[in-house]
């Protein structure tokens, strides 16, 4: 077990956001802001972690479900009171304690672990990690001695207009040695603009009383911006694409326009697949090796296979093998899989359906509820009647089938392999393998019939 505890505070509205959802939950990189807040800590080494929660308290609480403990901060009374609620969990505790904030998503683990590292070396009480922001206004400023050692962290709102010139400031990310954070933390007031108990006065405690107090600067001030506004959301959902677009042509992906492509922090992609304009690769996906993905496309939580093609389409909780082109124009909806080989295009839909080996569904289908084989052929127009307005049934349509054009397949049913359905029939009753299903009113043409209205 690690001797490092994550605290990360959470329990703040986000007024600024003028948002019903707690600020911490707003998504950067396809993710919530705390979520990535807690996976840097988690990379960092933080084994026990311990999360602040307040407003929207449930919602934060099932957003991390399984992944940390939560304490409640009933009142927001500044970032201080918030660590004072996990007294108890510090009371136990004689390792390394990381403070951080809900709200700086685009914190890397790496960053954090060279914190924890330099922190052990110097065997401090508290080690701040700062940065140098080309615009400081929001942050707290960093103000040394002359000596360079940090003295104490000014708010904005309480900083005098030589401190407000000063560029350095702090992230809201800290460690402590767990026993001297306690100790400082019964020595706060909330004698200052706000009002609040600030975590930010545990600093100038600890110098007062002869700790020793270090600081690590971050080398990239954007991996520490704390989020407060929707301008500054935006600002960190630009620099966490770009950092994931980054890497993944690093990592052998040609990305044609980096500036409309869109793809989540946790997407894997193999190497020399192409990703076209105007493209969203987002939640779990996964694509493989030598694939084309885009113009147009909206890929969500899906698995893809090697050299498959998907363009101008939306696919979401689905599965696609190799070899498979989708698209133009397609919409695979969840729980479908799509075997080695399969060919979709032209405005079809499927849904809840296996499609085996080379099938085909060039064109303007509903597949629903189906169980298809291998080398299947199924003509344009062919709908899966899957829903009697009460209940979902199943459609199976086995090996080599050929389904002819604007057929209805009226669920439960199987066309047996080998057979062929004639176009246009409302096929009813299963077809056994290798027949011709036929369900249509026979021609009838009535000769003379245009001649005889005119009369
Ligand atoms: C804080 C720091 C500031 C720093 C900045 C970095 C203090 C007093 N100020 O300011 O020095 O430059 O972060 O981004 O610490 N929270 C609670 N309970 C509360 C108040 C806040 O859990 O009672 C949580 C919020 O949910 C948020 C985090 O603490 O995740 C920081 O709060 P926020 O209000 O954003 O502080 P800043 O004004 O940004
Ligand atoms: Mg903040």
């Amino acid at each position: 077990m690690s001797n490092l505890m994550a605290i990360i505070l959470a329990a703040g509205k986000g007024t600024r956001m003028k948002s019903a959802l707690p600020k911490v939950l707003h998504q950067v990189g396809g993710k919530p802001m705390v979520q990535q807040v807690l996976d840097a800590a988690v990379f960092a080494g933080a084994d026990k972690k311990v999360v602040v929660i307040g407003f929207g308290a449930q919602n934060v609480a099932d957003a991390l479900a399984g992944q940390a403990e939560f304490v409640v901060q009933t009142e927001q009374l500044g970032t201080g009171h918030a660590v004072m609620q996990a007294r108890r969990e510090l009371t136990d505790f004689d390792g390394t304690v990381m403070v951080l904030c809900g709200d700086t998503p685009l914190l890397t683990g790496e960053l954090l672990a060279k914190l924890y590292a330099e922190h052990g070396q110097a065997q401090a009480a508290a080690t701040v990690l700062t940065a140098g922001m080309p615009d400081p206004a929001g942050y707290g400023r960093v103000i040394r001695n002359s000596a360079g050692q940090v003295e104490k962290i000014v708010e904005q709102k309480d900083a005098s207009p030589a401190e407000l010139s000063v560029c350095e400031i702090n992230t809201g990310i800290y460690c402590f040695a767990a026993s001297q954070l306690l100790a400082a933390l019964d020595g706060l007031t909330c004698n200052n603009a706000q009002e609040e108990y600030y975590l930010t006065d545990v600093i100038a405690i600890l110098n007062k009383q002869g700790q020793k107090v270090g600081a690590v600067q971050a080398a990239d001030h954007r991996e520490t911006l704390g989020i407060n506004s929707r301008l500054q959301l935006a600002e960190a959902e630009s620099i966490i694409r770009r950092r994931k677009l980054d890497n993944l042509m690093e990592n052998g992906v040609t990305i044609m326009d980096p500036g409309s492509t869109f793809i989540d922090t946790q997407v894997e992609i193999g190497a020399d697949t192409i990703i076209y304009p105007f493209t969203w690769i987002e939640g779990q996906s996964k694509i493989g090796a030598n694939c084309l993905i885009g113009p147009n496309t909206r890929v969500t939580n899906t698995t893809v296979g090697d050299e498959t093609t998907i363009h101008f389409s939306y696919t979401h909780d689905c599965t696609v093998g190799n070899h498979v082109i989708l698209g133009p124009y397609v919409h695979l909806r969840p729980d479908t899989w799509l075997k080695d080989g399969v060919k979709v295009g032209n405005f079809v839909e499927v849904k809840n359906s296996i499609v085996g080996e080379k099938s085909k569904l060039p064109h303007l289908s509903y597949i629903g509820d189906t169980d298809m084989g291998a080398g299947v052929n199924i003509g344009s127009g062919t709908i899966t009647v899957n829903y009697d307005g009460k209940h979902k049934h199943r459609t199976t349509i086995e090996d080599d089938a050929f389904i002819g054009c604007n057929t209805n397949l009226v669920a439960p049913v199987t066309v047996g392999s080998g057979s062929y359905v004639a176009a246009g029939s409302t096929i009813t009753k299963n077809v056994p393998p290798g027949s011709l299903g036929v369900a249509r009113a026979r021609q009838n043409n009535i000769e003379g019939w245009v001649e005889k209205q005119r009369r």
